[in-house]
């Protein structure tokens, strides 16, 4: 019989939490309980798995013994993951993390199945895994297999990153900015999830600057792409917040040790895992937000060679990133954790 698991998400109602509860229910996996977990704020909520509503028990330090909980999933916030995972992993779960409290802990694996799925067998040095940077995740999908027929020497990325990136308050900004700007009062908007206005607008600021004159959102893509691909590719990402609710986009320069041939690359691309080639320009065909909502793969289109050098290629990549920059990988990496489980 098919062992079935106890099941915590934190942050259950959240944007992340609330895309891991349907895609849990969509994969059908082996949940034997399922336990929503959020701040004491949300006591008297539910969610909806299925349809079944759940009612939310508040995160506390014993609630993962409590419950007897196996797989906890977890996307409250960097500083929630710091103080509760701890308590997750002396209860016996694993922990699948969503923030970027513990990537790059070298006692960590950071996976993303497609690409380092032999990470996961790691997990017990810390009882976590983590989940990447939204960005990263869908970048990384692309990189892997293009890295292994050319050897890539330089990523140059440019994204287009949606709201939601910055959780349901940050979605409910730009819609509220929007109502403001038709009611001809988006001048008295307020801004708390950005630094500016974000309806009409773009900027190119994800996350606080650093030293280097980079943001923390643009050195994660740097950081964590080393240590998802085993190989320090030199990097430089310009990350920019743009008025969308959901699905990333990125403009991809990569350049390899070998000459590339973009129809070559196209038919590479297409034979790798959850990656869709959408890529008809003669049609207007190429991967957008608007068409990569709510899909668990990553939509890869515009490819084309330099025009001057023969070992550079362009792209244009888009994923859901509360899909597969987030929930999908989480569960993904829950399921292939499973299969571990059951070699034990
Ligand atoms: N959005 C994305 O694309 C994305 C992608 C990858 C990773 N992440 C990461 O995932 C995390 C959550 O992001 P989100 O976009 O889902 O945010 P969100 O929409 O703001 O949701 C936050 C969730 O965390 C819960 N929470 C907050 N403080 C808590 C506390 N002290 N104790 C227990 N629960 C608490 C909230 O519950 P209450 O309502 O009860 O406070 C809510 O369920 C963040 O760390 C984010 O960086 C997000």
């Amino acid at each position: 019989m098919t062992k079935k698991y106890n099941v915590a998400v934190v942050g259950a109602n959240g944007a992340v939490g609330e895309e891991i509860l349907t895609i849990l229910h969509e994969v059908g996996f082996p949940i034997n309980k399922l336990v929503p977990l959020a701040s004491s704020r949300s006591i008297g909520k539910s969610v909806e798995y299925g349809n079944k509503e759940i009612a939310i028990k508040e995160l506390t330090d014993t609630v993962f013994e409590e419950e007897n909980i196996e797989i906890a999933l977890f996307s409250a916030g960097g500083s929630v993951s710091a103080q509760f995972a701890p308590f997750a992993v002396k209860a016996g779960a694993v922990v699948i993390d969503n923030t970027s409290h513990f990537r790059m802990d070298e006692n960590t694996p950071l996976v993303v199945p497609e690409v380092n799925p032999e990470d996961i067998a790691k997990w017990k040095k810390s009882g976590v895994i983590a989940n990447p940077n939204c960005s990263t995740i869908q970048m990384v999908q692309a990189l892997k297999p293009l890295d292994e027929a050319y050897d890539l020497i330089r990523v140059d990325v440019s994204t287009y990153q949606a709201t939601s990136g910055a959780g349901k308050s940050a979605m409910e900004e730009l819609v509220n900015q929007m109502q403001d700007f038709f009611s001809f009062k988006l001048g008295e908007s307020e801004h708390k999830a950005f630094k500016h206005q974000i309806a009409l607008n773009v900027i190119p600021q994800i996350d606080v600057f650093l030293d280097n004159g980079y943001t923390k959102e643009e050195m994660k893509m740097v950081n964590e792409t080393a240590k998802i691909m085993h190989k320090k590719i030199p990097l430089s990402a310009t990350c920019v917040r743009v008025p969308t609710l959901r699905g990333h986009a990125e403009a991809l320069t990569l350049t390899f040790a070998k000459d590339v041939n973009a129809d070559e690359a196209r038919e590479i691309l297409r034979k790798a895992p959850n990656i869709v080639i959408l890529d008809n320009p003669s049609e207007s065909i190429y991967p957008m937000p608007a068409t990569c909502l709510e899909k668990n793969e990553t939509f890869v289109g515009r490819i084309r060679n330099d025009i001057f050098s023969k070992n550079m290629l362009h792209l244009f990549i888009v994923a859901d990133n509360l899909r597969v920059g987030a929930a999908t990988n989480a569960v993904r990496i829950a399921q292939k954790w499973i299969e571990l489980d059951k070699e034990k």
